[in-house]
């Protein structure tokens, strides 16, 4: 009995202890006087739970539109929607470094934790990461890779003809989300190792990757809320990994090995090859203190894993809003058709075309793949928010693009239906007019994220986007989904289920 009431004492003081502590943490918070849900002041449970009830693309805007262009989602998280700070939370000399929440990103090996140029907090390592290959990822060096473009170009066409549109299959419907993912995949192994992992080929997820990568996004999505659980769960050696693993990159990871390992033991694989390989081998040349063997995997990992997915959900959402408004895509249509291009797309000849461009800026602003905030660390000398209030050192701060692409101050009227010709000038509009609107929302544009952790694919991640849409819509006539499309939002906001008619029209 005596124990019972000693222990219930205990577990009381303990109660009150830590209740006293939240509320000590919310009376003397630096960010007090900053709005935000209640919950959200006390412990960062609420948006981990928000997250993981996909909701928070939802939820921050809403916020936004109740408080304003400041909000707090957490005892020490900032969301700011103020187009004018991005420029400096997204600087190019990235004193607001990445936060805790990308070290969930890193990996566990042999028990040590591996950062890679993504996921790292650090300039030094970032610097040291980045600067042996960022030639490689120049529009230069993109234009070189194009006919490996057209190459799984003609494979995807190829494909759907057989499978959707041609003799007995005319007319069969086609998921044309899932078949996005495997051209990307299959591109990016294609670019890396000058093989491709077979998903076309196959018609199929091969090896569950593609499952697997939306898996340990959702992970990577929720967990980040709460980085200190990862340490417990998967950089913790001790869990039992058959019980669930949380970075199973390893399909990916081990077909990287593999293709590594088969250039080294026969290097002719390589000859006359653009490919992203030889490209990191000759970096291992040029900078042997900087790249060694487990670099070159490093990079070909990240390739893979950090160009497939996104390269696939930027293209899935300008096909599916194309798909939804008839008049955007029949002007595009006509636009191509008037250029008479040769199959696959060449991109010199589709760059200058200007209702092309307006819908795929359009798309990129209505589907950024990213659906968090993009969170940094404010630095030592604070950061001066236009009210005149100061956000301390060591505040996490972010800008969500799904937030900031949908502000009607920035990208006009009607944010929320897609329109192209928002990107066009106006037929009353003055050439400075327009070029000052144009750079208002290119100023907001944080579709590749920005300052010197900006996407390092961006240059070539375009050319593909461009010769993708201009080749598939030029050459058929894909029917509108009759149902609206499924978002997993986590991280990435994941399209699936776009249901389409393929068939190639007689005037083509
Ligand atoms: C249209 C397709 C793509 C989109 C929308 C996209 C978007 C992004 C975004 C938003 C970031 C910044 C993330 C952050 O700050 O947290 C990023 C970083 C990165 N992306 Fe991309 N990406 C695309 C394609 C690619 C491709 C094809 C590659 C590689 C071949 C690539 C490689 C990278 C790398 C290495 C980083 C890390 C850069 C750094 O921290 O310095 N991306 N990307």
């Amino acid at each position: 009995m005596a124990l019972t009431g000693l222990l219930t004492k205990a577990i009381g003081l303990g109660l009150v202890f830590l209740v006293s502590r939240y509320i000590l943490a919310y009376l003397q918070s630096p960010l007090k006087n900053i709005p935000g849900p209640l919950l959200a002041k006390f412990s960062n449970i609420w948006r981990f739970a928000n997250h993981y009830g996909q909701n928070h693309i939802e939820t921050q805007r809403k916020l936004h539109e109740q408080h304003g262009d400041v909000v707090r989602l957490g005892p020490n998280t900032v969301s700011v929607a103020d187009a004018s700070l991005i420029k400096t939370i997204y600087n190019t000399r990235g004193t607001f470094l990445k936060s805790d929440y990308y070290s969930v990103n890193d990996a566990l090996q042999d028990g040590h934790i591996i950062q890679n140029i993504f996921s790292t907090r650090s300039n030094e390592f970032h610097s040291r990461g980045v600067k042996p290959v960022q030639k490689l990822y120049s529009l230069q060096n993109a234009l070189q890779i194009e006919s490996i473009m057209n190459d799984d170009l003609r494979t995807l066409c190829s494909q759907l003809e057989s499978r959707f549109i041609n003799g007995g299959n005319k007319g069969k419907t086609c998921d044309i989300a899932d078949w996005i993912s495997y051209f990307a995949w299959d591109f990016l192994g294609d670019m890396t190792w000058s093989k491709r992992i077979g998903f076309m080929e196959q018609g199929k997820d091969v090896g569950d990757m593609l499952g697997t990568a939306e898996r340990v996004m959702r992970y990577f999505s929720v967990i980040g809320q709460i980085p200190a659980l990862d340490k417990l769960l998967g950089k913790n050696p001790k869990w039992p990994r058959s019980l669930y693993k949380f970075d199973d990159f390893s399909v990916a990871a081990g077909f990287s090995v593999e293709r590594f390992m088969e250039r080294m033991q026969n290097p002719s694989l390589g000859e006359g090859k653009k490919d992203f390989l030889n490209g990191f081998l000759e970096a291992k040349k040029e900078f042997p203190e900087l790249v060694t063997d487990n670099e070159v995997i490093g990079y070909m990992i990240i390739n893979v894993l950090g160009g497939a997915d996104t390269l696939a959900i930027v293209i899935k959402g300008i096909f599916y809003h194309l798909l939804k408004s008839p008049a955007a895509k029949a002007r595009m249509v006509s636009e191509l058709r008037a250029a008479h291009l040769a199959f696959p797309a060449p991109y010199t000849a589709i760059e200058h075309l200007s209702y092309l461009d307006a819908c795929i800026k359009e798309g990129l602003r209505m589907h950024p793949v990213v659906g968090h905030i993009f969170e940094r660390i404010v630095p030592a000398s604070g950061l001066t928010l236009p009210s005149g209030d100061v956000l301390p050192p060591g505040t996490i701060v972010g800008v969500n693009p799904w937030v900031i692409h949908y502000q009607e101050r920035i990208f006009g009227k009607e944010p929320h239906v897609f329109r192209p010709e928002r990107w066009l000038q106006g037929e009353e509009e003055g050439k400075l007019e327009y070029e000052a609107r144009i750079k208002k929302m290119k100023d907001a544009d944080m579709a590749f994220g920005g300052g010197n952790r900006i996407c390092l694919g961006r240059p070539l991640a375009l050319v593909e986007v461009y010769k993708v849409v201009a080749t598939v819509f030029g050459r058929y006539d894909p029917e509108d989904p009759s149902k609206e499309w499924d978002l997993h939002k986590q991280w990435f906001v994941w399209p699936h289920d776009i249901k389409v008619k393929l068939r190639v029209p007689d005037n083509a």
